[in-house]
């Protein structure tokens, strides 16, 4: 039976009414027959599809436009990433439909976050998947996006002026409470004046519902011109989408390359540095090299620590220092770092089994590992990215004394601790390394810090440095020793402490 007829369809309803009927119609037979023959009757299942029915009364209505389309959509949509071919064509007819009768057509993207905040957050969650490796995240993320932009690009290529807002003003609170304008979840759709439709769902990118309001519902008019209002207020604060869409595609193609920027920056800070940057690589380490020889070390360290190991440099360059079935741990707090280097182990080293990466944070109190070590490296100016912001005078309240605190610590009674500086000649002239970007340097050279407080700060937490080497006067290397006096009390000191802490929890817990 045909619901309506299409003579007298008026608002574009008649295609999804009839399917509709259809739906219902077919249904209520087949549970008719069972009912009397008790034998199956139907293949498929009972379905019940609100999104088709909401497309073909969207589609319906669109057909109908002969002055005016209005609509807002979300860049998460369903319609737009998901590549629904029949959407984007109806939607191409209505324009050229309108273009041949001289009306614009206009979509407006709601950006739930201002344009420049809306691109990160899109870079964020697209590296974000490629940090957690989900790449079937990572395939639809693109696909979706791919969509999107072809889809808008379609758009306007036939005439559609499709722009972008963000509602900062929170516009939407003056429509009317009835429509339940959800910001994040509703989409609207004006149809000449006969018809408007309030879509919802947007948030899970798929139509959920659809209410359409025509003249055929009490205080239409009303509401019809509100949302005209609130619309027209939005196009007034909006522009056109190419730029955002440009910058968002060369957002999307940058974080794709980031697939590659962890390794091509650890890559380029491994083997491609200029020849003056690896030069200062090569002397820091060689010097290293040659105290543990010079020192009769080399060949006998039980356990190693590499502190903020980055590529793993340290780990394989010292291996042959530290004895057969010792242990060889790597720690860095940047997850790019860790994964680079185990993935640079497993390949170069697959048989060692001392080697062990990690990631932790060496300015938080807990230790990376319950062991002592008797060689420590804290290379190539990583102990300045420990900020100093405690003072200039004991008892030095801050991070990098924390660190300093947890070297002596982990340092073994005949321990080791090689670590180097920026000098203060190279923090003037700003010659750290050159991947560090213009920023990062100046924030760096800020880090100087000279021989009497860092020989202050080390007898503080009982080390002893021994004469400093300069490094190409960029960098300067520390040699220290676990100060055995200063130790002894400062550990008793801390079983104090631990004392004093156990009693005022028990005090807390018994109070
Ligand atoms: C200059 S790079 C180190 C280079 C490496 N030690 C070498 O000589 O080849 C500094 C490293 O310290 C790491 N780092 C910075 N702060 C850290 C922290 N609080 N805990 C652990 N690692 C840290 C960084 O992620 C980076 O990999």
């Amino acid at each position: 039976m045909m619901l309506i007829e299409r003579s007298f369809d008026r608002f574009g309803f008649a295609d999804a009414l009839t399917a509709e009927n259809a739906s219902v119609e077919l249904s209520t037979r087949i549970l008719r027959d069972y009912a009397i023959s008790s034998v199956p009757c139907a293949e498929a299942p009972f379905a019940f599809d609100s999104e088709r029915l909401a497309v073909l009364a969207y589609k319906g209505a669109m057909e109908r436009v002969r002055e005016r389309f209005w609509t807002t959509s979300f860049l998460g949509s369903g319609f737009w990433g998901d590549a629904k071919d029949d959407i984007v064509s109806a939607n191409i007819r209505m324009v050229n439909n309108c273009r041949a009768l001289d009306v614009v057509v206009r979509r407006l993207f709601l950006l739930s976050l201002p344009a420049e905040e809306e691109i990160q957050r899109i870079q964020d969650q697209r590296i974000l998947l490629l940090k957690c490796e989900d790449l079937d995240g990572l395939a639809r993320f693109d696909r979706r996006f791919v969509n999107l932009a072809r889809s808008i690009e379609e758009l306007s290529y036939h005439g559609c002026d499709v722009r972008i807002v963000h509602d900062a003003e929170r516009l939407h609170r003056a429509l009317p409470e009835e429509l339940n304008a959800e910001t994040r979840d509703t989409e609207f759709a004006i149809y000449d004046d006969w018809r408007f439709d309030v879509f919802q769902g947007e948030l899970f990118g798929a139509i959920q519902s659809v209410r359409c309001y025509t003249p055929a519902m009490a205080r239409f008019a009303s509401y019809r011109d509100r949302l005209t209002r609130y619309f027209e207020s939005l196009w007034r604060r909006s522009r056109p989408i190419d730029g955002f869409l440009n910058r968002l595609r060369t957002t999307v193609e940058y974080s794709s390359c980031r697939i590659d920027y962890p390794v091509s920056w650890l890559v380029r800070y491994d083997d491609a540095l200029p020849r003056e940057d690896e030069a200062l690589k090569i002397e820091e380490l060689s010097s290293v090299r040659i105290e543990l020889l010079r020192l009769g070390r080399w060949g006998h360290v039980r356990r190693f620590l590499d502190v903020g190991t980055c590529t793993g440099r340290y780990l394989v360059a010292l291996r042959d220092a530290v004895v057969p079935g010792g242990i060889i741990l790597g720690v860095d707090n940047d997850v790019d770092c860790v994964r680079f280097t185990q993935a640079k182990l497993r390949r170069e080293a697959a048989d060692e089994r001392r080697f062990r990466v990690e990631r932790h944070d060496f300015c938080l109190p807990e230790a990376p590992s319950s062991h002592s070590f008797d060689l420590i490296t804290c290379m190539l100016g990583t102990i300045l990215h420990f900020q100093r912001n405690g003072g200039d005078r004991p008892p030095y309240n801050d991070a990098f004394q924390r660190a300093l605190g947890k070297f002596a610590d982990l340092l073994a009674p005949n321990g080791l601790l090689f670590f180097t500086v920026w000098s203060e000649q190279a923090c003037r002239d700003l010659r750290l390394l050159s991947i560090y970007s213009q920023e990062d340097k100046c924030r760096l050279a800020r880090t100087a810090i000279n021989d009497d407080e860092l020989r202050e700060r080390l007898a503080c937490v009982g080390l002893r440095p021994l004469v400093p080497i300069p490094l190409q006067d960029r960098l300067v290397l520390y040699r220290c020793e676990r100060d055995r006096a200063i130790a002894a009390s400062r550990l008793s000191s801390r079983d104090v402490q631990g004392e004093e802490a156990h009693k005022e929890i028990g005090h807390a817990e018994c109070g």
